[in-house]
């Protein structure tokens, strides 16, 4: 597909779709999700999300992240839950968040690269 009739969905890389990218570029852009694999409803609970190793200078670095939820049965998803910017060599592309969740889903992390783009990472979550 022409990069220029690609949807902003088509131009989201993911450690598996970007694998004609070199294996170091794949490891260093996906964000991992720390987040545990079953929760109590109602009840709040830490999640980390990082990237890297990766460059932190002005001018290549990671800028933001953002996490969001598909929530089971939802009408409109995703949910945004968390947005956060950094400052090049001042702030590391590292963040925690405590979540409230009442149903089970799918915890999505996003993130740019202001020379590789963007690149995101997914991690199920169950809510008992
Ligand atoms: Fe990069």
């Amino acid at each position: 597909m022409a990069e220029e009739n690609k949807g902003l969905g088509d131009l989201i890389c993911t450690y598996d779709t970007a694998a004609d990218e070199a294996m170091g570029k794949r490891e260093s852009h996906t964000p991992r999700i720390e987040a545990p694999d079953v929760v109590k409803a109602d009840e709040a609970f830490e999640i980390k999300v990082s990237v890297g190793p990766h460059p932190n200078k002005v001018e290549h670095s990671i800028r933001w992240i953002e996490v969001y939820f598909r929530e089971e049965g939802r009408d409109f998803n995703p949910l945004v839950l968390a947005r956060v910017a950094f400052t090049p060599a001042y702030s590391e592309p590292k963040v925690a968040l405590w979540l409230n969740l009442r149903k089970s889903g799918t915890i999505f992390a996003l993130q740019y690269c202001n020379v590789h783009g963007l690149w995101s990472a997914e991690k199920d979550v169950g809510v008992e």
